[in-house]
């Protein structure tokens, strides 16, 4: 179980602190391997630190963290792979959801939910409903998710609209399409970090990482810890976002 104390509502935030982190939760497998255990172990313990980071994130004043649990191509793995990782997602939902609704944080699904078993469908809805009033953290789990499906997903969205009559095509603005994503409403994140040494996107928010910085860590991800989430903050700080301008006045170039 995860223990969050009580969060206040409002943390007292470090100047400068990525409003959004989202992290590519890699290497359980790996993990696994080098200790001579069961892939299925390295994802027990992957989950491990997801708690870990989210009580992290919480006590450091974060205030979106974006987990990328489950990916829209990983049902290519195979099925006893793919039921472990089901079983724990809703190991997860049941076990810390009372916990996470104590300790104020919000959760929100990305990702599609057609091709979803029932339970995990309802387990989602659940997580969702039972923690939409809380005004701490948010945690956004991508679980079946794909940028490039989430974008097919919200284009249909709008063609059905514009067949309808009720948009025109020529009201089709990047607003208008962020805000028919899986991520609508939400901040773009400002940090992205991805552990196990890999450096890529993996098909994680591709729209919304316009203007991300990256950090690319060598842990497995069941070994990150708040430090080394810390650290990857501290990277971040060090860098300067520029969104297509000039540097700020003062600044050496
Ligand atoms: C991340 O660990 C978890 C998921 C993708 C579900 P991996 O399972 O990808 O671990 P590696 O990359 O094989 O080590
Ligand atoms: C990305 O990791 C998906 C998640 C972390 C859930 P993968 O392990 O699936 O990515 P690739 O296959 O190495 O690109
Ligand atoms: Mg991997």
């Amino acid at each position: 179980m995860m223990r969050l104390g009580t969060a206040p509502a409002e943390k007292p935030r470090k100047a400068g602190l990525p409003r959004h982190v989202a992290i590519i939760m890699d290497g359980n497998g790996r993990w696994a391997r080098s200790r001579g255990l069961p892939r299925a172990e390295g994802h027990r313990r992957g989950v491990q630190s997801i708690r870990n980071i989210v009580r992290h994130a919480t006590d450091i004043g974060i205030e979106w963290l974006t987990v990328f649990g489950f990916s829209s191509e990983n049902w290519s793995r195979p099925a006893d792979e793919v039921s472990e990782l089901m079983g724990l997602l809703k190991l997860f939902i049941r076990r810390d959801l009372n916990e996470l609704t104590r300790g104020n944080v919000r959760v929100r699904i990305i990702g599609g939910r057609d091709n979803l078993s029932g339970d995990i469908a309802e387990l989602l809805i659940e997580a969702e409903e039972k923690t939409v009033g809380n005004t701490g953290l948010n945690l956004v789990i991508a679980f079946n998710y794909g940028s490039r499906d989430e974008i097919a997903r919200a284009t249909r969205a709008i063609a059905a609209e514009v067949a309808a009559g009720r948009l025109r095509s020529e009201d089709i603005t990047s607003d208008l399409i962020a805000a028919r994503l899986d991520t609508a409403g939400m901040p773009d994140p400002d940090l992205i970090i991805r552990t196990s040494g890999e450096q890529r996107l993996s098909n994680f928010l591709l729209w919304q990482a316009a203007y991300a910085e990256f950090v690319f860590v060598p842990d497995y991800w069941p070994d990150f810890d708040g430090a080394a989430f810390d650290r990857a903050i501290d990277e971040y700080l060090g860098r300067e976002r520029r969104f297509g301008g000039l540097p700020q006045k003062g600044e050496v170039i």
